[in-house]
């Protein structure tokens, strides 16, 4: 239960202040276990491996996994490889040179939530998926670009998806980002497409995460038997890189900014 600040007539709660603490500690560290993961995907690592040691990191930081017993999932990540779009359980399963992958983490401190994922390479990064993740974490850029109070969740929704379709990849529309703060998932829904002026108007205050997923092929996503594990339906290579964000009176505050800055794969 949340019952800080006040609540928009579109259900979106508005934060103090002195709300924004909370968030930066939070967002902090799911950043930082983000980078203390990178010398660990590797060829031949399997995904529950990496997954173990993101638990281990959390648990000894004193915090909580957000996602262990949330709906009855059992891990402290997401890792989605390759044609997997989002919520890959981690397994047995061994990365092989050339793969790419998202890992998603999100964390509790004192009560706050930080969620954030973004994209690794095992070994070497094919051409064809270094441009899908360029395109992919510039969309994200650009979406937060565009937050400041006054826009509306349109414009973030617009700003994505346009840059997207401009490469010729295509906007999942099966998942979206969502409000967080004091809870996991929160009004509103983030949608990575949309259009300009649409949608709720941004406040200073709210707290949400812009989290897009980008194909190289079609937009179209399946659930597998797992009743988790979202994959493109045409197979084709899929990314995505996600922010937990605070609006301000000018624009947008990330919380998960990597403090290594590695929040993407081949910067060093
Ligand atoms: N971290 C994901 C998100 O960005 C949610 C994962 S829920 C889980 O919202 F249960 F699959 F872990
Ligand atoms: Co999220
Ligand atoms: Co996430």
């Amino acid at each position: 239960m949340d019952t800080r600040g006040r609540m928009t007539k579109d259900g979106i709660r508005i934060y103090e202040d002195a709300d924004f603490e909370g968030m930066r500690k939070a967002g902090r560290l799911a950043a930082e276990i983000l980078d203390r993961i990178i010398p660990y995907v590797q060829p031949g690592v399997t995904t529950g491996e990496l997954d173990k040691r993101v638990e281990d990191m959390v648990n000894e930081a004193g915090a909580t996994s957000a996602t262990i017993g949330y709906k009855g999932y059992k891990h402290a990540t997401c890792i989605s490889i390759n044609h997997v779009v989002c919520h890959g359980i981690p397994s047995d399963k061994r990365l092989h040179d050339g793969d790419i992958l998202n890992i998603d983490v999100t964390v509790i401190v004192d009560g706050w939530f930080g969620d954030t994922s973004r994209m690794y390479v095992a070994g070497h990064l094919p051409r064809k998926a270094e441009r899908l993740i360029d395109v992919t974490h510039e969309a994200l850029m650009r979406g937060i670009e565009a937050v400041k109070p006054g826009n509306t969740f349109g414009d973030i929704g617009h700003a994505i998806q346009s840059f997207v379709e401009k490469n010729r990849m295509s906007v999942v529309r099966d998942f979206c980002g969502h409000g967080l703060g004091r809870v996991f998932h929160a009004p509103p829904n983030v949608l990575h497409y949309g259009r300009a002026g649409t949608g709720p108007v941004l406040e200073e205050g709210m707290f949400f995460t812009i989290e897009p997923m980008v194909n190289i092929g079609r937009p179209e996503t399946k659930v597998l038997a797992d009743d988790w594990t979202a994959v493109t339906r045409d197979k084709s290579l899929s990314a995505q890189f996600e922010h937990s964000i605070g609006v301000t009176a000018t624009g947008a505050e990330i919380f998960t900014l990597s403090p290594a800055g590695k929040f993407y794969p081949t910067w060093d």
